[in-house]
């Protein structure tokens, strides 16, 4: 039996199929390669260049291939564009979740882990938070994410099927083996963003405001890396085919970095000076985002094992230095 990874083309979907391989699991992939890209697809892997909004295509997998679980990362993930286009948030997330799941369904096919987010929370009653608190998205990506939780849980309580949701906050990093990392298109997350000063593809970093209520005014996050959140999509699959309920999980390290403190990191890792000039604040940023991952790691078993910020900038610095261009370098 095979796992089917949805969007394991992608940043943390090929970083998990990775994992996958790693762990000698079997694994078929599917992609519609709008975002992700065929050179990060493990070469072990079975690749289908399908999209999940087209029935036929899903249909044919599953009678293709004998698949135990589903792991999908298969969505629009930018806040930014998700306020200025939210029909396309709307058309992937959900369009594409409510044909994969009439699929999966149809083909007796009954669990599934899914990419959710720290978006859900929108501005948070306190940190860190809990998976319990209170959910108000403040974005259109977080409100369609939260709304595939609910779509998971009727479907669930209707067809018996049985998911776990995991909460990312801030994922970054890169393969320790330098075969895969973080290529966006526009690329707009911190950490790469940063590194491409020393990389010579832009002169300084803007900081998106110094007047937030935080130790130095600038906003804090929890980065957790990548093949960390790789793993916990293994140990979530593996609950689910033990018997696991339905669950959800927030995934991070439970720390908070301020963005001066993240650019000060890339500093001494790059040993580039770095410049960086104050910006207005953007629009929809909480002043703080921090996980509580208690659960996952009481419940799963999950220990993350790049915690340090230093070994996470550094992982991603590697791969940028070596792939200034992503996958086109
Ligand atoms: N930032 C800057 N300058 C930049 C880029 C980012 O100051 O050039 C700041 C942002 O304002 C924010 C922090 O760096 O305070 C982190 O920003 P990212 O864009 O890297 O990440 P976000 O916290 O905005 O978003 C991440 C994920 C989303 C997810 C969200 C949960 O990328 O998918 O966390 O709130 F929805």
């Amino acid at each position: 039996m095979a796992i089917l990874v949805l969007g394991g083309a992608g940043y943390i979907g090929s970083h998990t199929v990775y994992e996958l391989i790693g762990a000698g699991r079997d694994v078929v992939v599917a992609d519609n390669l709008l975002t992700g890209f065929q050179e990060a697809v493990h070469p072990k892997a079975r690749f289908y260049r399908a999209d999940i909004r087209d029935r036929q295509a899903m249909d044919q997998l599953f009678e293709r291939e004998q698949i135990e679980g589903v792991i999908h990362f298969a969505a629009s993930s930018q806040v930014g564009e998700s306020m200025s286009d939210p029909l396309k948030y709307y058309d992937n997330n959900l369009g594409g979740t409510t044909v994969l799941l009439q699929s999966m369904v149809a083909h007796g096919v009954d669990k599934i882990v899914f990419s959710s987010t720290a978006a859900t929370y929108g501005e948070p009653e306190r940190v860190p938070i809990l998976e319990t608190d209170k959910t108000v998205p403040t974005n259109c990506y977080g409100e369609t994410k939260l709304a595939m939780e609910k779509m998971m849980a009727w479907t669930s309580r209707a067809h018996g099927l049985r998911y776990v949701a995991l909460r990312y906050f801030n994922a970054c990093g890169a393969h320790p083996s330098g075969l895969i990392g973080e290529a966006h298109d526009p690329e707009t997350h911190l950490i790469p963003v940063i590194l491409q000063v020393p990389n010579g593809k832009r002169a300084k970093i803007s900081i998106f405001g110094d007047d937030y209520p935080t130790k130095d005014g600038t906003c804090v996050r929890d980065y957790i890396h990548v093949s960390d959140l790789a793993q916990a999509h293994i140990l979530a699959l593996d609950y689910l085919l033990a018997g696991g309920e339905n669950n959800v999980f927030n995934l991070g390290n439970g720390v908070g970095f301020t963005v001066k403190e993240v650019i000060d990191v890339a500093r001494s890792v790059t040993g580039h000076p770095i410049p960086a000039e104050t910006c207005p604040r953007r629009a929809g940023d909480p002043a703080q985002l921090v996980a509580s991952s208690d659960k996952a790691r009481t419940v799963l078993g999950w220990q993350p094992k790049y915690a340090d910020l230093e070994t996470i900038v550094s992982s991603a610095w590697a791969w940028h230095k070596s792939h200034p261009n992503g996958y086109h370098a």
